[in-house]
């Protein structure tokens, strides 16, 4: 079984880009920023924002972190957007998801200018990538990242079977489509799966490629998969663990063990799709950088 491994993948990925960035500054004299606002002080949000931050700075770029307090009112959020939307160091906005329950995600998103939307979250941006216009939008950074590892694996993917379990505006939808599409694509037939469904094994088990993004620890087991499926597993899960150090430990929404004695390749976790999305969201700021400069 071939273990798709996101983490040297993304190794090879943020080279390139230190690479890239090191010349922008050479012809420009400037580098790209990103701004990544947290609100609130969810520990697993924290931690993301706090890698993303740090893979900017291993690679050269600028990044701002700003955390607001819990209780910050959406206005205040809202015009912070609108002051970054304007500054002209700033060429990627972040908005940490989720937020707390009195903010409007979706005000929130529509807020932030489309050009520096580097999540490809606006809808801007959403419609683009499902009307196929790849070059000339932000696509959003876990499905970028799975298609990259589908292409660097030589995956053959063209006229295959793939079932995506999960139907999120950030993972699900645009990973579906970008599977559907042909060109700078996969070319595949679709299917999507979510809680609703019936009967759910019924569809995994036709997969050729099955890729899950449900957020429920082990949710794919052996006796849902057919043998020689190549599986994307996007889940992150905390589960307890006695023996850790740390008291708990990270599993994906497949069941690793028994589904990869069935698979013919399959990401683990940690270190496949994760270190991936970071990875596509510097080289997002790169582009938009490179559109703000000319480049
Ligand atoms: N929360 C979980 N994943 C993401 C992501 O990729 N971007 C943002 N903004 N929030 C998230």
């Amino acid at each position: 079984m071939l273990i798709i491994d996101g983490k040297k993948v993304s190794l090879y990925l943020k080279n390139e880009l230190k690479a890239t960035i090191e010349s922008c500054k050479a012809s420009t004299g400037k580098v790209p920023g990103l701004t990544i606002i947290i609100v609130g002080q969810d520990p697993a949000s924290q931690g993301y924002v706090r890698n993303k931050a740090k893979t900017c700075k291993e690679i050269g770029m600028n990044s701002t972190l700003i955390e607001m307090p819990a209780e910050t009112t959406q206005e205040l959020l809202l015009d912070t957007i609108h002051e970054l939307n304007n500054d002209p160091a700033v060429h990627g906005i972040l908005v940490q998801e989720p937020l707390p329950e009195h903010i409007d995600e979706f005000t929130v998103t529509l807020a932030i200018d489309p050009s520096k939307d580097v999540d490809g979250f606006h809808p801007e941006n959403l419609g683009c990538l499902v009307m196929g216009h790849l070059d000339k939008c932000f696509v959003s950074c876990t499905p970028s990242g799975i298609l990259e590892l589908l292409d660097r694996y030589k995956i053959e993917t063209k006229g295959k079977h793939c079932v995506v379990v999960g139907r999120s505006n950030i993972v699900g939808k645009p990973m579906a489509n970008l599977m559907l599409q042909k060109l700078d694509a996969a070319n595949c037939t679709v299917t999507i799966c979510h809680s609703a469904t019936e009967n759910i094994s019924f569809y995994t088990k036709q997969a050729d490629i099955l890729i899950v993004a449900v957020g429920h620890a082990r949710f794919i087991t052996a006796d849902m998969v057919k043998p020689g499926v190549v599986v994307i597993d996007v889940g992150n899960n905390r589960i307890e663990d006695p023996a850790a150090k740390s008291g708990y430990r990270m599993v994906g929404d497949v069941d690793f063990d028994c589904v990869s004695a069935l698979a013919s390749a399959m990401t683990p976790v940690p270190g496949g799709v994760g270190p991936m999305t970071i990875a596509m969201l510097m080289k997002n700021t790169l582009q938009s950088f490179k559109r703000f400069n000319g480049l």
